[in-house]
């Protein structure tokens, strides 16, 4: 392995996305683009082997590319002048010892890595200066034409803007993914030049220079899928990467067990972890680092955001949970909210318009409507009646509020924070609670009732004749 270095080209800013992100960072599967590439070559070369060339947004790019391969080297092309002068300055940080060089641009990343092992293979056993990935593609613009002689050897790659007439009807293209021989890649890139339409250096003029030097079986080609191949250079490219790559993921967790209602409307992020007898409804979206346990059902339209969910936990439709764990069996929504700091234990329940932040709930304890309930700890076997609402917040700090087991908070109670709520205790519906409140005890503050006997219908006498 550690002969096999990479070089992902990530320094261009990517015109065609008409964005001020670089390319490099817009998205597929909640994953930056350009880390797609160097999560491939990291299965077959070591880390400190892979060089990234960054260049526009470079500490961006090289920030999302460090968060999840650290030990990734980086190069800096400061002036984007082509793949060749980008693979130039990427080579200075390989080290000498490499046999073979991998390169792939930073903007493919539906490539395999299985599909990458049947590349270093065939330029092993071929001996090949160079093994690259060409494609069929239907409409073949923008691509470098794949230029044949007459015995069907490869002579040279065109660019879109050198071919002429004829060059640009060829179908077969240059998927930009190529496995160099080493000492040729380090030797041969320095003669590169820019003498094209574009005045920039390609990477693609060391295909024809392989064959002047070693003639034609010093180039391999490999056919690849269109999709494998796809380069992400505008959105609608990106939203068919995006496509590919959620099908890719869908099917891989289905395999693996989960039922998907409609897993062309199932949104599973790259990094989240489904365990088997999991079931998605439709329009449900799983992202960042979110982990579903067994037998959980989420129902449709719900959006799950870095959180844990129990075993046999049931998600209604149209919940929204983020930074929040749900315990074994609990049952959320529809329509709630768990923000970040949320914790459901096993068995709770929190129904419909109920928003909780930074709080615990503990087994067997409910808030089965319209509920806000922000930085409390609330003990086992709670009823929080409809209505409840923590008042945690004065306009500077935020104030907790703690209720003990057993508890029964009436409906529309009002909880002024810091309050304490003692174990087995009540608050009658309707009570605004300043004060702590101790176990046992029953706690109400509202007005008395006051019914006057009779006093309706005179009541509607009077009103009907007034003037
Ligand atoms: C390139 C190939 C083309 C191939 C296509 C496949 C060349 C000259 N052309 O064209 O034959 O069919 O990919 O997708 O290689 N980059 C840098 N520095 C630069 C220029 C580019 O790092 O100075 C990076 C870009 O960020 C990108 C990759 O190299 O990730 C490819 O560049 P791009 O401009 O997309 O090349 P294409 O026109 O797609
Ligand atoms: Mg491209």
């Amino acid at each position: 392995m550690s002969k096999i270095a990479g070089i992902v080209l990530c320094a261009g800013r990517g015109v065609r996305m008409n964005s001020e992100r670089s390319k490099m960072l817009h998205e597929i599967a909640g994953v930056p683009i350009c880390v797609w590439p160097v999560e491939v070559l990291s299965t077959v070369a070591q880390s400190e082997n892979i060089v990234a060339v960054v260049g526009f947004q470079a500490k961006q790019v090289q920030e999302a590319i460090a968060a999840r391969f650290p030990r990734t080297n980086f190069a800096v092309q400061s002036e984007q002048k082509g793949t060749g002068d980008a693979v130039k300055i990427g080579i200075s940080q390989i080290p000498k010892s490499a046999e073979t060089i991998l390169v792939i641009g930073g903007d493919t990343p539906l490539l395999t890595k299985e599909s990458l092992n049947q590349l270093l293979k065939s330029q092993k056993d071929s001996g090949a200066k160079v093994a690259m990935f060409v494609t069929e593609q239907d409409k073949p613009f923008g691509y470098g034409r794949i230029v044949r002689d007459i015995d069907g050897q490869v002579s040279c790659i065109v660019e879109e803007k050198d071919a002429t007439i004829e060059q640009r009807k060829i179908a077969e293209v240059n998927s930009g993914i190529y496995a160099f021989d080493g000492d040729f890649l380090r030797q041969e890139i320095l003669h590169v030049t820019n003498a094209n339409a574009q005045g920039e250096f390609y990477l693609t003029d060391l295909i024809q220079r392989a064959r002047e030097l070693f003639g034609s079986k010093a180039i391999v080609t490999q056919m690849i899928s269109k999709e494998e191949a796809a380069g992400v250079n505008d959105r609608i490219q990106l939203s068919e990467c995006e496509y590919a790559m959620r099908q890719r993921i869908n099917q891989g967790w289905m395999r693996h067990g989960v039922t998907m209602v409609d897993p062309s409307a199932t949104y599973i992020d790259a990094k989240v972890i489904l365990r088997t007898d999991v079931t998605l409804h439709a329009g449900v979206t799983l992202q960042g680092t979110t982990r579903i346990e067994r037998n959980v059902i989420i129902g449709e339209g719900c959006v799950v955001t870095d959180s844990l969910i129990g075993e046999g936990a049931h998600l209604h439709p149209y919940s929204v949970i983020e930074g929040a764990m749900v315990g074994k069996n609990a049952n959320v929504g529809p329509f709630a909210r768990l923000r970040a700091g949320s914790v459901l234990e096993e068995a709770t329940r929190v129904g419909n318009f109920v928003e909780m932040k930074k709080t615990t709930l503990k087994r067997g304890s409910k808030a089965n409507h319209l509920a806000y309930l922000g930085d409390a700890t609330i003990g086992e076997n709670c009823n929080i009646g409809a209505g409840t609402i923590t008042c945690n917040y004065d306009g500077y700090k935020k104030y907790q509020t703690i209720i003990g087991d057993g508890s029964f908070i009436g409906s529309n109670s009002t909880l002024v924070a810091p309050v304490v709520i003692g174990e087995q205790s009540y608050v009658g519906a309707g009570s605004t609670v300043t004060k702590d409140v101790p176990s046992d005890a029953l706690a109400l503050s509202r007005a008395r009732q006051e019914n006057k006997l009779g006093y309706a219908s005179s009541m509607r006498e009077k009103l009907k004749t007034k003037k």
